[in-house]
C-alpha cells in the first residue's frame, strides 16, 4: 500500500479529533457518548456476570510484579481482561478502543503499541488515594482510560467521583467529574494525580491504559 492510498483512506473523526484536541489542551478528556447505552448496557452486563462468578480479585498497588495488597490506599476489586478470550461484550469494546488507538497513532504519533484493561468493582465504603497510574517499573502507560458502567440514573450523592488534580498557572485545582454511566474519562497517565473519592453505592467500571512497548 503506498503513502497516497493510505492518505486517500484517512477519514477525520470529529470524536477523537476532539479527544485529541482536549487532551493536547488540558490533558483529559471527558467524553459521554463513546458507547452506545446498548454496549454499555452489555458491558455491565457483563462485568456483573462475572463478578458473581467470584472471580476478581483485590486490587494491589504497583504492577504484576510488585503486587502489595493496602486497603488503607485501594479497596476496589479487579479482574483482568484477556483480549484473547473475550465475550461479545469485551469483542465489541476492544474493538473500539483498537479503532480509537490506530487512530491516535496516524495522528499523533504517539507509538501506542499495548494495552491492558480491567473490569473495577468499588464495594460501598472503598476509595483510592490519590496518586498516578505510572509505576516505578512500568513508564509505559501513555493514556489512562476509565469507562462507567453505573447503574442508570446514577447520583452524584452516590459518591465514588473521580477528582484530577490540575495545574492552573501554577495553582492545583480539582476537576470532579462523577461516574455516570456511559461517561469515558480518558487522560495522561504520566501527568495526572488522581483519586476516587469514597463509594456509596457499588461503583462499577473497566479501566486500563494504552502503553508504549
Ligand atoms: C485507577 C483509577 C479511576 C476511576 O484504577 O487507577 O484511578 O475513576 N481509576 O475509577
Ligand atoms: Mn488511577
Amino acid at each position: 500500500m503506498n503513502a497516497l492510498f493510505e492518505d486517500i483512506e484517512f477519514v477525520e473523526n470529529p470524536l477523537y479529533e476532539r479527544i485529541i484536541n482536549d487532551i493536547v489542551t488540558q490533558k483529559y478528556a471527558v467524553v459521554e457518548d463513546f458507547f452506545t447505552a446498548e454496549e454499555i448496557s452489555v458491558l455491565r452486563q457483563s462485568l456483573i456476570a462475572k463478578h458473581e462468578e467470584d472471580v476478581f480479585k483485590k486490587a494491589a498497588i504497583g504492577n504484576r510484579v510488585n503486587e502489595i495488597i493496602v486497603k488503607s490506599i485501594r479497596g476496589d476489586v479487579i479482574l483482568w481482561i484477556d483480549e484473547a478470550h473475550t465475550n461479545a461484550a469485551e469483542s465489541l469494546f476492544f474493538n473500539k478502543i483498537n479503532h480509537l488507538i490506530t487512530y491516535l497513532n496516524k495522528t499523533c504519533f504517539l507509538g501506542i503499541l499495548r494495552k491492558e484493561f480491567h473490569y473495577a468493582l468499588y464495594p460501598t465504603g472503598t476509595f483510592y488515594k490519590r496518586h498516578i497510574d505510572t509505576f516505578q517499573n512500568d513508564d509505559r502507560r501513555k493514556l489512562s482510560f476509565v469507562c462507567y458502567l453505573n447503574e442508570a440514573g446514577w447520583l452524584p450523592e452516590n459518591g465514588g467521583e473521580l477528582v484530577l488534580y490540575l495545574d492552573d498557572q501554577g495553582m492545583e485545582v480539582e476537576k470532579i467529574i462523577y461516574p455516570f454511566p456511559g461517561r469515558v474519562v480518558i487522560f495522561e497517565s504520566q501527568i495526572i494525580e488522581h483519586e476516587v473519592r469514597p463509594v456509596k453505592t457499588e461503583r462499577l467500571s473497566i479501566t486500563g491504559w494504552l502503553k508504549t512497548r
